[in-house]
């Protein structure tokens, strides 16, 4: 039998994050068939590695110790009664290829989640979203390794604790090894078009009824003109969460900054953009060094060229600091922060 994992001591972790900064892995394991997974986990003797995915949503800001990949890409069809479709991905598939695969076959739920960097096994554990649409409201269960019992649990969506680029995967990393995703798509679902500009991109593409793929194209035109693309300059999408604030703190915000993004989460809590906090702040295209802010989107921080990830994280700090001093508003990262705490 062919091996079913590979050993790497050390790995270069540079090709392997959209920052592109410069890091190593004291040992790296691949895992190409999940099957062979409790037998990689031995071969690190026992220690809990990092677990990484297309490290589109990670900051090195050190080395790390030991990494664990999935490599496994398969996906399938596992339901289709006509009008809702279950499919599933192993953990290692490119997200942006499985939401292609799904659209080619019409199949809708994915479109508005198109072109974000990363893997399948990443996209519940930080319940990516964008234009409208979180992973978690697609998702039936997840597969996942539970390193506490050495055993592979599904969880339905309930018990994933999806919650605003939040899930029990992000709160506990030490534990959880996601090996599989199940969605549960639709042939004739509604398109969720409400999020600004989408309407617009469509009616100016002619566009009135929307297929899956139609929402898709146009969720890619956006993306492509707001947020620099990683393979051209180092970047990890949003570093920051927008923050969420009591009700009576954003309508002090309104209050006093005119003009200022406040939106709805519940009776008592307001989502703030992060973007709007820190491009008033005077940092959009900002540099120091090879670290800086994108020209195009005040939410991204971006590596020049060779950027360590310790400036990325000072520069970060330090925007974090002004927003806090000029608007009262504590920033959280969106990435995961490795060899370093924020
Ligand atoms: N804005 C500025 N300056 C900027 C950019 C934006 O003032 O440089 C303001 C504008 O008022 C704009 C508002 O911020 O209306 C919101 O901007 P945008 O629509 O770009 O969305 P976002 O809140 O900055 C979030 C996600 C993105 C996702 C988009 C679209 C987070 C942290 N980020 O960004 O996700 O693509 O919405 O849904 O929730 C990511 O998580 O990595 C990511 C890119």
């Amino acid at each position: 039998m062919p091996a079913s994992f590979r050993l790497l001591q050390p790995a270069d972790l540079r090709p392997r994050n959209t920052f592109g900064v410069a890091a190593s892995a004291r040992r790296l394991v691949e895992v190409d068939d999940i099957a062979a997974l409790p037998q990689a986990l031995q071969s690190l003797g026992g220690t809990r590695p990092l677990v990484m995915g297309g490290g589109s949503n990670l900051l090195f800001a050190g080395d790390a110790d030991d990494v664990l990949a999935i490599a496994d890409t398969r996906r399938s069809v596992v339901s289709d009664d006509g009008e809702r479709v279950v499919v599933r991905a192993a953990a290692g598939a490119d997200w942006h290829g499985f939401v292609l695969w799904t659209l080619a076959q019409d199949l809708g739920g994915l479109e508005n989640l198109a072109l974000i960097p990363g893997t399948v096994g990443a996209a519940p554990i930080q319940n990516i979203g964008a234009y409208g649409v979180e992973v978690g409201e697609r998702v039936v269960a997840v597969e996942a390794f539970d390193q506490d019992t050495g055993r592979v649990v599904r969880l339905d969506a309930a018990a994933c604790g999806f919650a605003y680029r939040d899930s029990v995967f992000k709160r506990a990393p030490e534990r959880w090894i996601v090996t599989a995703v199940e969605f549960e798509l639709q042939r004739f679902a509604a398109p969720v078009l409400d999020y600004a500009g989408l309407r617009g991109t469509l009616a100016a593409r002619g566009i009135d009824d929307p297929r899956p793929l139609d929402v898709a194209e146009a969720v890619i035109d956006i993306r492509r003109s707001k947020l620099p693309d990683p393979a051209v300059i180092g970047n990890a999408g949003s570093f920051f969460k927008n923050p969420i604030v009591p009700a009576a703190q954003a309508a002090a915000l309104v209050a006093a900054h005119a003009g200022i993004p406040v939106f709805a989460v519940d009776a008592g809590l307001r989502k703030l953009s992060a973007a709007w906090l820190i491009d008033r702040c005077g940092w959009k295209g900002h540099r120091d060094g090879d670290a800086g802010v994108a020209a195009g989107h005040a939410l991204v921080l971006v590596n020049h060229g060779d950027a360590r990830g310790d400036e990325l994280l000072g520069l970060a700090r330090r925007i974090a600091a002004s927003v806090q001093m000029r608007f009262g508003v504590g920033l959280e990262p969106e990435p995961r922060i490795v060899g370093a705490r924020w």
